[in-house]
């Protein structure tokens, strides 16, 4: 029935199928949490990056943009969730978007049982240079208090690290500089924050990718890999395999394409740590990530 609608609506107006599946979210969350339905959210801890994620599932970058969901991602199964993209520019006034996104997350914080709180930066300049550089930092400096893991999302459609032949200096200084900046931000606040990188994969590839060791080699805390739009599921978990055996300590993150519970057994036994979904949420209803993690099995550490 569900998915049903879904389809009608995107053939109507495919932004009115987000905003549906948003307010869906929400609005059974709010029915979750009432106590006479009230049921606990499936837990299959599991420790990474030291820290204990209530669940291996969860919610990827996009779909809680200003952490106005936060609230109902845990009652929907999710052990955590990606707040963003905020897309930066230290040219434009943002300081109302971001107080709004801080405010929700410090209201969700309250609660019993959220999940863990990523936070996506972006940049809106294009170009790797001082001024992509400079809205990184201000942006890990905005929100460094109030996330449990900071993402530098680098995945974005037509960005520079996405090009079939990324500037390779670029990138390396690029990484090299937030690795740096995230240890003034733990001396000057006393608190550790891990930062990812979000990378998306546009084909297999045989050989490490640049990207992939330079991330090591600056010793940042983890990698998120997207998988966007990809046909062969074969190759998909191929190449999470290799990414398996190239990232080695490094903790690995994987999105895309993601529907059922097997699905996503099939990525942690190619080597995730832990997986992410956006899509199965908007196309299958708010129960999908309840599916999924009651289906897998128990996993103390990734
Ligand atoms: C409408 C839409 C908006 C998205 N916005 C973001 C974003 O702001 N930041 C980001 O890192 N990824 C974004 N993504 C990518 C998702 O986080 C995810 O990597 C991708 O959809 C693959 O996962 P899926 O197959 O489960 O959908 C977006 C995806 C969609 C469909």
């Amino acid at each position: 029935m569900y998915r049903h609608f879904i389809r009608l609506l995107r053939h109507i107006d495919n932004t009115l199928v987000y905003k549906f599946a948003y307010q869906w979210t929400r609005i059974s969350g709010i029915l979750h949490s009432l106590p006479l339905v009230k049921t606990a959210p499936p837990r299959k801890p599991v420790t990474l990056m030291g820290m204990e994620f209530p669940n291996p599932l969860g919610l990827a970058a996009g779909f809680d943009r200003d952490a106005g969901l936060l609230k109902w991602i845990a009652p929907a199964g999710f052990g955590f969730v990606e707040v963003g993209t905020v897309n930066f520019s230290r040219e434009k006034e943002q300081s109302a978007d971001n107080a709004r996104i801080i405010a929700n997350i410090e209201e969700a914080r309250k609660q019993n049982g959220h999940p863990l709180i990523g936070i996506s930066l972006g940049s809106l300049n294009e170009t790797p240079d001082a001024r992509m550089l400079g809205d990184y930092r201000e942006a890990m400096a905005v929100f460094w208090r109030y996330a449990d893991y900071l993402v530098i999302n680098l995945s974005r459609p037509g960005g520079f690290a996405r090009s079939p032949d990324p500037p390779d200096d670029d990138l390396r200084k690029l990484l090299l500089s937030i690795a740096q900046y995230r240890e003034e931000l733990a001396a000057r606040q006393g608190t550790q924050v891990p930062v990812l990188i979000k990378l998306a994969l546009d084909k297999p590839c045989n050989e490490q990718p640049l990207a992939i060791q330079l991330i090591k080699e600056a010793g940042l805390d983890g990698v998120i890999v997207a998988f966007e739009r990809w046909r062969s599921r074969e190759k998909v978990i191929n190449t999470i395999r290799n990414l398996d055996h190239w990232t080695g300590s490094l903790p690995l993150v994987v999105v895309g394409g993601i529907r059922t519970p097997e699905d996503a057994e099939e990525y942690f036994e190619a080597g995730a740590g832990l997986v992410q979904l956006y899509t199965a949420l908007v196309e299958q209803g708010p129960f999908v990530g309840k599916k999924i993690v009651t289906s897998l099995p128990s996993r103390k550490h990734a």
